[in-house]
């Protein structure tokens, strides 16, 4: 299964730390930000990894990562010129996923939880698309997906002002083929961007989108103002020193997955 980190964007709550690096790049308690969705993707399964940046950070993306061997995975880069939203990460990474399905992450989407890994493991062989929704208490800064009794989508907003629901769509999508199609075809938003929720709304169209409402106890935070980078840490610190395991590790990871399977 292959997957794709989208690090680019312009990190502009984070001023001025993302100035003079990559808000992936920024630490989360004693990492990288950029490790918690690698080990996402590691508990999914995923062995081929393309991560996308800014020309300016790339080389900093590859002293951190390598090529993956490390962790016993395959990591390859791209650059987004632009941040011309998160829909442009499929064509950028048209090549690399040559004809296949898979599954994206944002760069700064933290995700615990028990059973994600199996969860997510679950969602390999995709048809359609299959994406995520998380209950919040302030659904207007996020995707807001509003489903039927059934888990059927009933419709997709950006950013409403009046959310349909309480579903925030976290920055996890799976992706069959399809994908590459859809993006070509979409037209910039009013804030000039292509935007992912349009993607999703074909697919609802399609009747080919699938939701899966995250499980209370699942922790889910995207990273970028300051208190939920706070926040992350804070959580991160706690689990780990309470626990005395890793959280956000790839190489934790990879060993858990390999002897699971
Ligand atoms: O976190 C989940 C939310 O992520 C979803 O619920 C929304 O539907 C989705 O649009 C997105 O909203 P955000 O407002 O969080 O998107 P943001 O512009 O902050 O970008 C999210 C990440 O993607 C961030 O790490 C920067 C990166 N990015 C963003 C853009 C627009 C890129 O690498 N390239 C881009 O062109």
């Amino acid at each position: 299964m292959k997957g794709v980190i989208l690090a680019g964007g312009s990190g502009t709550r984070l001023h001025p730390l993302t100035k003079i690096t990559s808000k992936q790049l920024l630490p989360v308690f004693d990492k990288p930000m950029i490790y918690y969705p690698l080990t996402t993707l590691i508990l999914a399964g995923v062995s081929e990894v393309l991560i996308i940046t800014r020309p300016e950070d790339s080389s900093s993306f590859e002293r951190l990562l390598g090529d993956g061997s490390d962790f016993g995975i395959e990591i390859t880069y791209s650059i987004q010129e632009k941040p011309a939203g998160l829909a442009q990460a499929p064509l950028i990474a048209e090549r690399f996923l040559n004809g296949e399905g898979f599954c994206l992450i944002l760069g700064d989407n933290f995700l615990y939880g028990s059973g994600l890994g199996r969860k997510l493991q679950n969602l390999t062989n995709i048809q359609g698309s299959t994406i995520f929704a998380y209950n919040v208490s302030d659904p207007t800064q996020y995707g807001v997906v509003e489903v039927d009794s059934s888990g059927h989508a009933l419709s997709i907003e950006e950013k409403p002002k009046v959310p349909k629901s309480d579903l925030a769509i976290p920055g996890l999508y799976f992706f069959d083929s399809e994908i590459i199609d859809i993006c070509k075809k979409l037209n910039p938003s009013a804030r000039g961007e292509l935007e992912i929720t349009d993607a999703l709304k074909e697919y609802m169209r399609r009747g080919s989108l699938k939701v899966e409402i995250l499980p209370i106890g699942t922790a889910w935070l995207d990273m970028g103002s300051f208190e939920s980078l706070l926040e992350a840490g804070e959580f991160v610190h706690i689990v780990q020193s309470r626990q005395g395991i890793l959280i956000g590790d790839p190489l934790t990871a990879m060993k858990t997955r390999s002897k699971t399977n």
